[in-house]
């Protein structure tokens, strides 16, 4: 087999939508304060796109910035990998729409519904097509319109999600030793019914009862989450480090999935990378599910936190359960 790395990530691009919706404007919706919910999460306001902003707009308007970025047009594309788990419609992908949106003559295009680790197994999969020589560019996005699966009348989850997209451009390694040096993806199925849409798929489609008792909107087992979060994400980061040879010593920058302080607190410390290496901007997005991994990562790129030959490890956990890890050497 052929060393490691195949391919790079060129770029990262965002976007977010205009409207934030604060914990004060969350306390006039529902019986919670903002102590509580910054205690219990950290978090203080989410973004909320606009009822006529789609997922694949604001895909569209990340994967302009990170081609911009990246110096490439949407004809180099050979593959789009758009990670989500609000698509715009069941049929066909969003993917599809992001690539007529783009114009990119020449790609394929799939969704990935791997919840939030949406983006890192869209990176593997990018990675593979590069390594399997099927691709030389390939699109990866994270995008969520998540404020249409909430129930914004059950507080244990109202408080927790937002809406965003960030895309990446991944190519085949150009620069020795540079790129993705380990990716590891997982499951356990046993235990979707702890966070789950239980109604509007194909065994309960969409009705009146389904919309009466809301089971179209998003379910969760808080408590229990949370902990399976924690050991996850630390099994996550033991293993992208292991599979890229890489100790935490030698880690720049801790990237985990923006869902709750607490949790990225006990990733750090299992991972043992000091909090002055961890981006943490579940504060200003909640938990934007497949965006989480790419908003903190442009986001470090534009607080100069990363730079040529900077190694981020990036981790995330979510519904299926699903988590994932990556090593990238950037
Ligand atoms: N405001 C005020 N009180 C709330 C509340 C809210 N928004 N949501 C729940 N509560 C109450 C509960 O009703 C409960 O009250 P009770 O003790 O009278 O029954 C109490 O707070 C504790 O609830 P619990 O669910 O045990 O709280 P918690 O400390 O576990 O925090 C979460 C709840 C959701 C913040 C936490 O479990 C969590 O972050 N879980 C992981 C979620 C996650 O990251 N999911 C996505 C994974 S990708």
């Amino acid at each position: 087999m052929i060393p490691r790395p195949f391919a790079e990530v060129a770029s990262v691009g965002v976007a977010v939508p205009p409207g934030v919706l604060t914990n004060a404007d969350l306390t006039r919706m529902l019986d919670t304060s903002d102590e509580w919910i910054v205690e219990r999460t950290g978090i203080r306001e989410r973004h909320i796109a606009r009822p006529e902003q789609t997922v694949a707009m604001l895909s569209h308007e990340a994967s302009l910035r990170a081609l911009a970025s990246a110096g490439a047009v949407p004809a180099d594309l050979d593959a789009i990998v758009l990670a989500t788990a609000s698509p715009d419609r069941l049929l066909p992908s969003t993917a599809c729409d992001l690539q007529a949106l783009l114009g990119a003559e020449n790609a394929a295009a799939f969704d990935i519904g791997a919840a939030c680790p949406g983006f890192v197994y869209a990176l593997t999969v990018a990675e593979g097509l590069i390594a399997s020589g099927q691709s030389d560019t390939v699109l990866v996005v994270g995008a969520e319109k998540l404020s249409t699966i909430t129930d914004f009348q059950d507080r244990s989850t109202a408080i927790l999600f937002g809406d965003g997209a960030g895309a990446s451009v991944v190519r085949r390694s150009t620069r020795p030793g540079r790129g993705i040096l380990s990716t590891f993806i997982k499951s356990d199925g046993r235990l979707a019914p702890l966070l789950y849409r239980p109604g509007g798929g194909s065994v309960d489609p969409i009705s009146e009862k389904v919309v009466c008792e809301r089971s179209h909107y998003m379910k969760m087992a808080g408590r229990e989450v949370f902990k399976a979060a924690v050991l996850a994400m630390a099994d996550a980061c033991d293993e992208a480090l292991r599979r890229a040879g890489v100790s935490a010593d030698e880690i720049d920058l801790l990237v985990p999935h923006q869902a709750n302080l607490r949790i990225i607190e006990a990733t750090a410390k299992h991972a043992g990378v000091p909090m002055s290496k961890v981006m943490v901007n579940v504060d200003r997005y909640g938990n934007t599910s497949s965006a989480s991994i790419p908003l903190a990562l442009e986001q470090a790129v534009s607080e100069g936190r990363v730079d040529s030959g900077t190694v981020i490890l990036v981790v995330a956990f979510g519904a299926g359960f699903t988590w994932g890890s990556a090593v990238i050497r950037w």
